[in-house]
């Protein structure tokens, strides 16, 4: 199957980059959120990132308009009805996301691909609510999605053959480097990252070393473009206990058990640079 009409659930943060990438590439999109108000505001997003992406000079004018125009919004999800592919990027919530799939089942095609962008959930466990699991998969994009290449396509133990290759010729027409995860927790990329930031925390925790030196060794040392505490406030310090509480509940590994200090400070409210305080002082 080709994929042509592209549907995405959701229009925050990753939805409507999505949805911009996917117009860009070609495909006619319909994005759904649950009000006017929200899709008009995600929509104002993709134009400001493309008028800034016209000044830069990376995209006419021309090409800024008909991307504009290949994306209609809708707060009906049976609009999804024809799409090839629905890409879910709704909050990080197992029963909402089952609520998702529960609707999507009975509006898509009985051919259609149903991709979630879950970071860190099951996809078998949202696969499960249709009567299609081997149409259902995991793209999980990141953040922003019109700058980062990647694109890991999870795969549960019935997701066929060609639900994998149509959803890697798509992933690839948007410009995006794909690689293959089995559904486990974490994936490849946060699987690795994740228990990584959560060692540097435990080791600001112990006092081995300031928050600075920590992160200008890891800098420096092994030339990475951030530290794991500077990403830390950056991504959302609750984020990151979000994830290592859920993968914990998935796996009972102790490495993903929530450092003390992660729980203390997402309880006193420092969760990085959206509240002005993490492990740096951001009110400036
Ligand atoms: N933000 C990131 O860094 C990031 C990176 C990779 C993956 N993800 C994953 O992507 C997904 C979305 O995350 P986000 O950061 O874009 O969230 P967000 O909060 O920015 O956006 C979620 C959107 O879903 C909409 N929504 C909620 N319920 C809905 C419903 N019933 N019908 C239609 N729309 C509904 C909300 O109105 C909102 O616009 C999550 O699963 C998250 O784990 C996030």
């Amino acid at each position: 199957m080709e994929i042509k009409k592209v549907g995405v659930v959701g229009i925050g943060t990753m939805g409507h980059g999505i949805t911009q990438v996917s117009a860009q590439a070609g495909y006619d999109v319909i994005v759904v959120d649950a009000t006017d108000e929200l899709l008009k505001k995600g929509m104002a997003t993709i134009d400001k990132v493309m008028s800034r992406n016209v000044e830069k000079g990376k995209v006419t004018q021309e090409e800024k308009d008909a991307t504009m125009g290949r994306i209609k919004t809708s707060t009906n999800m049976k609009d999804l009805a024809d799409r090839d592919v629905v890409v879910e990027a709704v909050f990080e919530s197992l029963d909402l996301k089952k609520q998702i799939f529960t609707d999507l089942e009975k509006i898509c095609r009985k051919d259609a691909i149903l991709g979630t962008n879950t970071s860190c959930l099951s996809i078998m466990d949202i696969a499960v609510q249709t009567t299609r699991p081997e149409k259902v998969v995991g793209l999980h994009f990141f953040v922003p999605p019109q700058v980062m290449k990647l694109l890991e396509i999870v795969r549960t133990i019935a997701t066929d053959d060609e639900t994998i290759e149509a959803c890697k010729k798509w992933g690839e027409s948007l410009g995006k480097s794909c690689v293959i995860a089995k559904d486990t927790p974490g994936f490849i990329v946060n699987a690795l990252m994740n228990p990584y930031l959560l060692d540097a925390i435990r080791m600001y925790e112990a006092g081995i070393a300031s928050a600075e030196d920590i992160d200008t060794a890891i800098k420096m040392g092994l030339n990475y473009p951030m530290g794991p505490l500077t990403l830390c406030d950056f991504a959302g310090v609750d984020i990151i206990k979000f994830v290592a509480d859920s993968m914990y509940e998935q796996t009972k590994d102790p490495k993903w058990i929530a450092p003390v200090l992660l729980n203390k400070m997402v309880a006193a409210g420092w969760l990085g640079q959206k509240t002005g305080k993490g492990f740096y002082d951001h009110s400036k």
